[in-house]
């Protein structure tokens, strides 16, 4: 049962782009997505603030190889892994997030120390300081698949403009969390592991508020090619419109037919303060999961688009 007044509500997503390949991958993407939605819902049941669902929610998207972002994160042009993290609070209104991280589990439990410090924004070098700071194990987020990916890729001379975003048997993809709490409190956060195969230093919208924002009204977190997503300032803009006074419906609405123009490839999850969830894309599939309160639902086998639907 929920502490509160509010009944939780969370979406989760684990990318966007091209339509799955077959049933098998859509079944196991599925059981991995539903069996997260069920352990982070269960949370914020028990009173977890949104906040630490979307931590939670984060770390084991991350966890999952399937997902490009922790381990299974796509390699960089240079054959690196290198990966950005971001979350923020809506209530405090905080964002904080690390860029371009290297050798580390969860980028997330970065940006989840970082909303507690000075400055709350680390890059690479700074990043890697912080790892030794906080004396976190190294750890290589490497997946076979991923390096099989890279040496196919540089047998073509890096030709495609970035990794599969959906690719079976491991799908990938940016994840992202996005949580109310039984106190009516929202959260975002959203984790990486970039385009694969750009260039070193390429930043992702992951940790920028293009790709993740929150405040009390409503909070979004994105995923697709992070160049679009920061060229439409997608999860700030929503944000923006349902503080305004729209509805999350009308603001993802509107603010997918500006991307769609704009031929933008990107996609978006969103909840509001009055609990309505929403989701969108100008892509083939957002590979995303939700609890409305009642039941699990997700759009794995949507496949209007460009589109935003809600529950
Ligand atoms: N949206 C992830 C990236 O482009 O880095």
């Amino acid at each position: 049962m929920s502490t509160g007044q509010v009944q939780p509500k969370l979406i989760i997503h684990g990318g966007a782009g091209s339509s799955l390949k077959g049933k098998g991958g859509l079944v196991a993407l599925r059981q991995s997505l539903h069996k997260i939605i069920e352990e982070v819902y269960a949370l914020l049941q028990e009173g977890a603030s949104a906040s630490e669902a979307v931590v939670r929610g984060c770390q084991l998207l991350e966890d999952d190889p399937r997902f490009n972002a922790g381990t299974g994160s796509v390699l960089q042009s240079d054959g690196q892994i290198r990966m950005s993290a971001s979350l923020m609070d809506g209530t405090a209104q905080k964002f904080s997030g690390a860029i371009n991280v290297s050798r580390v589990k969860n980028p997330i439990n970065l940006a989840k120390f970082l909303q507690s410090c000075r400055d709350r924004v680390l890059s690479d070098y700074g990043a890697a300081e912080l790892l030794r700071e906080l004396q976190l194990p190294i750890y290589n987020p490497l997946t076979d698949k991923r390096l099989q990916e890279w040496m196919d890729e540089r047998k073509e001379n890096f030709s495609r403009t970035m990794a599969d975003v959906v690719a079976e048997p491991a799908g990938s993809g940016t994840i992202g969390v996005v949580a109310l709490d039984s106190t009516g409190a929202i959260a975002a956060g959203t984790s990486t592991g970039g385009k694969g195969f750009e260039r070193i230093g390429r930043v992702s919208d992951s940790a920028m508020p293009a790709g993740n924002y929150a405040n009390a009204k409503a909070g979004i977190s994105c995923t697709g090619i992070g160049e679009d997503i920061i060229d439409e300032c997608l999860a700030a803009r929503i944000v923006v419109r349902v503080t305004d006074g729209l509805s999350l419906a009308t603001a993802f609405e509107r603010s997918f037919a500006e991307s769609e123009r704009n031929q933008r490839d990107l996609g978006a999850i969103g909840i509001d303060a009055t609990g309505a969830i929403a989701w969108g894309k100008t892509c083939e599939v957002i590979l995303a999961a939700y609890h409305n309160g009642e039941t699990i639902g997700d759009t794995l086998e949507w496949q209007t688009a460009p589109g935003v639907a809600t529950a």
